[in-house]
């Protein structure tokens, strides 16, 4: 089978490996028909990670199961399934609260070296019954994506943010990620969402659903719009030092910042005292995947949560390098891409 991997920071090749193979009893193999590239996969082709051999990219795929353990029950050979980015056993204690982050057995993430990288042909995938869900038939391909990952992230990124009616909220970061957040704080309720990114494109994007832009050299306005008390919610969908550091002092005495950007590995260094005085929550966030289907499909459904112009180019799996080098970009107009297999 064909799969992407990164070979060094910026060098992705699309290499021959052998096909997938069944990961056990309640396992399933998945042949991917679209896949997308995240941010996350980003932080291996720009050298946050160390890399000791080639890793197979991605975690976020659709396709078709091709292949099903005895053991599995929820999906059959033949059905259009999404795969969660995020896997757990599926049987223990944790996983029986649909959050594959509190799995007991420790959650693993699909190319990231623990699991196969959905860039590929075929997937192996484990507890096939708690990892794969058949589409919806209402759901286009970018909502499944999305459901995999960036809109799971988003979400629950708004949710941990404790966002009330009427309040606000400040959003760092406009790639997919932060553009989900974006639309997942409106869809809960917030009343005026910030929307910050150096990249004017994106806020542009941002400002479009209904958030107010800013460049993060102007987030002091939030202090001035809020008679200077600070926004009640501030998201991360960056999470290096600097929009870290910025979400703690734009966001209140007593409010919640909530983050999802992945950090480097590096320690950052925390402003203890400040947060500590000003009662400040700070919530570190791995999307709860499996947990927010039952949340999201119906609000994608009916219509009120709009994921449309999030994906905005698509590349043969064969041209990953390019698309890699255009997700890169982070430009205005190349926000998300999908790889078709
Ligand atoms: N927690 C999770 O479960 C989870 C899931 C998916 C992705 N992520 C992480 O979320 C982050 C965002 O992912 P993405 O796909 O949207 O990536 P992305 O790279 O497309 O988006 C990052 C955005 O941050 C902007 N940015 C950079 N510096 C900034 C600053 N100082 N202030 C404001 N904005 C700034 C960039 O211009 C870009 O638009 C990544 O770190 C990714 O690893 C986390
Ligand atoms: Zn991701
Ligand atoms: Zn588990």
């Amino acid at each position: 089978m064909r799969t992407v991997v990164i070979e060094a920071p910026g060098v992705i090749s699309v290499v021959e490996t052998p096909d997938a193979t069944l990961p056990g009893p309640d396992g399933a193999v998945v042949a991917i028909t679209a896949t997308a590239i995240c941010g996350s996969d980003l932080h291996f082709y720009e050298g946050d990670y160390p890399l000791v051999q080639p890793v197979p990219l991605g975690h976020e795929a659709v396709g078709t199961v091709v292949e099903v353990g005895p053991d599995v029950r929820t999906v059959s050979v033949g059905d259009h399934v999404l795969v969660s980015s995020v896997a757990g056993c599926g049987s223990c204690a944790g996983c029986a609260t649909m959050d594959p982050v509190t799995c007991v057995s420790g959650p693993r993430i699909f190319g990231s070296g623990a699991l196969g990288g959905a860039q590929s042909e075929l997937l192996a995938v484990p507890a096939a019954d708690f990892q794969l869900m058949v589409v919806p038939e209402d759901l286009d391909t970018e909502e499944a994506l999305l459901l995999t990952d960036n809109l799971a992230t988003g979400w629950a990124g708004a949710q941990r943010a404790d966002i009330t009616p009427g309040s606000t909220v400040v959003v760092f970061g406009l790639g997919a990620v932060g553009l989900c957040a974006v639309r997942s704080a409106v869809a809960q309720g917030a009343g005026t969402v910030y929307a910050v990114d150096p990249v004017e494109g994106r806020r542009d994007r941002a400002a479009a659903s209904g958030a107010t832009p800013l460049a993060p050299a102007d987030v002091g306005e939030v202090h001035e719009t809020t008679r200077g008390r600070g926004a009640a919610s501030v998201i991360d969908a960056v999470g290096n030092d600097t929009t870290m550091t910025a979400a703690l002092t734009c966001v209140r005495a007593g409010g919640t910042v909530s983050v999802v950007g992945v950090h480097d590995l590096n320690p950052f260094p925390f402003p203890a005292l400040m947060s500590l005085v000003r009662s400040v929550t700070l919530r570190m966030t791995t999307a709860p995947v499996q947990r927010t289907w039952p949340e999201l499909i119906p609000l994608l459904q009916a219509g009120r949560l709009d994921v449309s112009g999030i994906f905005t180019d698509t590349y043969a799996l064969g041209d990953a390098a390019a698309a890699y080098a255009a997700v890169a970009s982070r430009s205005g107009d190349c926000i998300k891409v999908s790889l078709t297999v």
